[in-house]
C-alpha cells in the first residue's frame, strides 16, 4: 500500500530547472565553453559541487579546490537572484492539486531534494505547509543516485521504503528511487527517464486515484 509520495524539488513541484541551467550556461560561457541543454540533462538532480565537476570535465579543464569554490559559489550567487523573486505562479501545474490531494487523503508528504536552497523556493512559492518532512541538501552528505535523501525522507515519515512513491524529473534520481528500493513516477519524458515505474509529463496527469491503481502491488 502506498503511504507517502516523496518529491524532487526543482522541476517537479517548481519551474527551477530553467533557473539553474541559465546559470550554469551563464559560467560556461564566462570560462570559455558551449553548454547546451543535453548536457545539462547530466546536471539535473546532481550536487552543486558534483555538477561543477560535471561541467568542467564537459569544458575540458581542471581547476583546484579554491577556484572550483569560488566558481560554484558565483553560480549560486547568481541562482539566488534567480529564486529570490519566485512566487506561487511558478509552482509546475498540477503539483498543488496533488500535493492538497495528498494531504487530504492521507498520504504522507516529504520533500528529497539535493538543493541547499529548498527552503527558499518553498517559503516564497507558499509550499512549505504541505510537507509532514523536508530533507533537502543542507541534511544529507551524499548525492543522487545514491538512495541518502529518499531514505531519510522514509524515516522521517514513519514509513518502509516499500510503501514510498518517488516523483522525479531526473535520471539520477530515478537511480536514487530504485537504489533505496521505492517505486517512482518519472515527470519529463520516458527517453531520459525509462528506468521509472510510470511517466507522465506533468503532475497535471497524476492524482490519488491513480497512483493507488498504478501501484497497486506496493
Ligand atoms: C537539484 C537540481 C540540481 C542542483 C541541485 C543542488 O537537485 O536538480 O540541478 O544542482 O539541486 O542545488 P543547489 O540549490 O544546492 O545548488
Ligand atoms: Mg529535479
Amino acid at each position: 500500500e502506498v503511504k507517502a509520495c516523496l518529491f524532487d524539488l526543482d522541476g517537479v513541484l517548481v519551474d527551477t530547472a530553467k533557473y539553474h541551467y541559465i546559470a550554469w550556461k551563464e559560467l560556461a560561457e564566462r570560462l570559455g565553453f558551449e553548454f547546451t541543454e543535453k548536457d545539462n540533462e547530466r546536471l539535473k538532480g546532481v550536487s552543486r559541487t558534483a555538477s561543477l565537476n560535471i561541467l568542467l570535465e564537459i569544458g575540458g579543464l581542471t581547476l583546484d579546490e579554491d577556484e572550483k569554490t569560488k566558481l560554484a559559489e558565483s553560480k549560486n550567487n547568481r541562482y539566488v537572484e534567480y529564486i529570490s523573486k519566485m512566487d506561487s505562479s511558478e509552482i509546475l501545474p498540477g503539483a498543488l492539486d496533488f500535493l492538497k490531494e495528498c494531504r487530504s487523503q492521507g498520504i504522507l508528504v516529504a520533500l528529497g531534494s539535493a538543493s541547499k536552497n529548498a527552503m527558499t523556493i518553498l517559503d516564497n512559492t507558499g509550499l512549505t505547509p504541505y510537507f509532514d518532512a523536508i530533507i533537502d541538501g543542507t541534511k544529507t552528505s551524499a548525492a543522487k543516485p545514491d538512495p541518502e535523501v529518499f531514505l531519510l525522507g522514509a524515516e522521517a515519515l514513519g514509513v518502509s521504503p516499500a510503501e514510498c512513491v518517488v516523483f522525479e524529473d531526473a535520471e539520477a534520481g530515478i537511480e536514487a528511487a530504485i537504489r533505496g528500493g521505492m517505486a517512482s513516477v518519472g515527470i519529463g519524458s520516458s527517453e531520459t527517464l525509462g528506468a521509472a515505474n510510470l511517466v507522465i509529463p506533468s503532475l497535471q496527469e497524476m492524482n490519488v486515484a491513480r497512483l493507488k491503481e498504478a501501484f497497486a502491488a506496493v
